[in-house]
């Protein structure tokens, strides 16, 4: 076979390669066309030439030959091996392996992207390059107040990274005050440009802004669209939309809709998204030293759509819509390096500052509710006490 007509993988099998193993990868390779998938067996191994490949044709296959051959050592590692792949094409079902790029490769791109025009809603941006040094006394703290207030009294400039969820208006009953998160739409969106105004100030230029935010269902405002048009009008530049599927699987099908009938149908989301946006340049400086962020990870990450569990222990927080620790590490690891400052003006009961304390981050997180600020205080000591250990 030649090896620049296939990506090559690898699985290992764990026990002796009895004869049921053997009829059941020739079994495998009967229902392919060898041209675009072949498994090998090499001693233990198994070596996995693969061009195309729909894959899950390749999970029923594997399924229906483990029924013929049930003594046959497990082959399910091989369908794991092969969706592990982060780059591939698309052509009909099959993911397409080799050559992908090549194929979708537009004759002239530079030149074509240069008269369309890159960004162009960011052009003639008022931000300085300049950047400054982030006042020591703000430096890995909560702080307890508005927002809008505190971060007045930070210079332009000083911020790397804002990871935030702001809160979502529909009615949470946040410490505070019960009724706070209800605004007429109007006056919600007002303040909450308020505050990302002060943001963007503080953030360095080529620094990143990541917002958090959910299809908003029942009052019907495309709020992920409301405020990336905002950073838009900002002139900030539009990195990308990350899809958090939560996998939260809600059944009430007709709670706001109709039933079985086109009349209303209500549509439901079982993810949020993450917007990125970025300050006067996509790049962001750094020192490549301080990248933590290994090649897996990063291979995984850039696919913009993260399978992670929604947060199980908002009880035993007392936080009505915290976000999953997990979520703020890999939009630290992926956008920020080691050693920078993460600044989260919805802090919550500080999620994004634990996660920054466990990442090597400086942070400040500041929220309105005193009740929470306390409880952010001792996650970030219960986290400094880790290290201690
Ligand atoms: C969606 S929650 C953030 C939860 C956080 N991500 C976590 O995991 O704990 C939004 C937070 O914004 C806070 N908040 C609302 N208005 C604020 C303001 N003007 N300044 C600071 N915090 C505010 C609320 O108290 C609430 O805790």
């Amino acid at each position: 076979m030649d090896p620049s007509r296939y990506r090559q993988l690898q699985v290992t099998w764990k026990g002796e390669i009895d004869e049921a193993s053997q009829h059941a990868v020739s079994e495998l390779n009967r229902r392919f066309d060898p041209d675009e998938f072949t498994v090998v067996l090499n001693g233990r191994k198994l070596d996995l030439w693969v061009r195309a490949v729909d894959l899950r044709a390749l999970a029923s296959a594997v399924s229906e030959v483990r029924k013929q051959y049930p003594t046959a050592l497990p082959m399910a590692k091989i369908v794991d091996e092969v969706e592990s792949v982060g780059s591939y094409g698309i052509r009909g079902r099959k993911r397409v392996f080799v050559d992908y790029n090549r194929e979708r490769k537009v004759v002239g791109r530079r030149t074509k992207e240069a008269r369309r025009g890159k960004h162009f809603y960011a052009k003639d941006h008022p931000f300085e390059r300049a950047n400054h040094p982030f006042p020591k006394e703000y430096e890995d703290r909560i702080v307890c107040g508005d927002s809008e207030d505190v971060l007045r009294a930070l210079p332009d400039n000083c911020v790397d990274l804002v990871f935030t969820s702001p809160p979502y208006n529909f009615g949470l009953a946040y410490q505070e005050d019960q009724d706070a998160d209800a605004f007429d739409w109007e006056s919600y969106f007002a303040k909450l440009f308020a505050v990302f105004d002060e943001c963007i100030r503080v953030l360095k230029f080529g620094g990143r802004i990541v917002v958090n935010v959910q299809p908003l269902f029942s009052d019907y405002i495309p709020s992920h669209h409301v405020i990336s048009r905002y950073f838009m009008d900002k002139r900030l530049i539009w990195k990308g939309e990350i899809l958090w599927e939560k996998h939260n699987y809600n059944c009430k099908y007709t709670a706001w809709g109709s039933w079985k009938s086109p009349s209303s149908p209500y549509l439901k989301y079982t993810w949020e998204f993450l917007e990125v946006f970025c300050k006067g340049d996509l790049r962001k400086s750094g020192q490549s030293a301080n990248a933590d962020i290994d090649a897996e990870s990063f291979k995984q990450w850039v696919v913009a759509k993260w399978s992670i569990a929604p947060e199980r222990r908002m009880k035993e927080f007392g936080h009505p819509a915290m976000f999953p620790e997990e979520l703020a590490r890999r939009v630290m690891l992926l956008f920020s390096f080691r050693g920078d400052l993460v600044l989260d003006p919805f802090a919550g009961v500080g999620t994004t500052c634990v996660a920054a304390r466990r990442h090597g981050r400086s942070f400040l997180g500041i929220d309105i509710a005193e009740e929470y600020c306390t409880t952010a205080k001792r996650r970030v000591a219960d986290v400094q006490m880790e290290f201690l250990r």
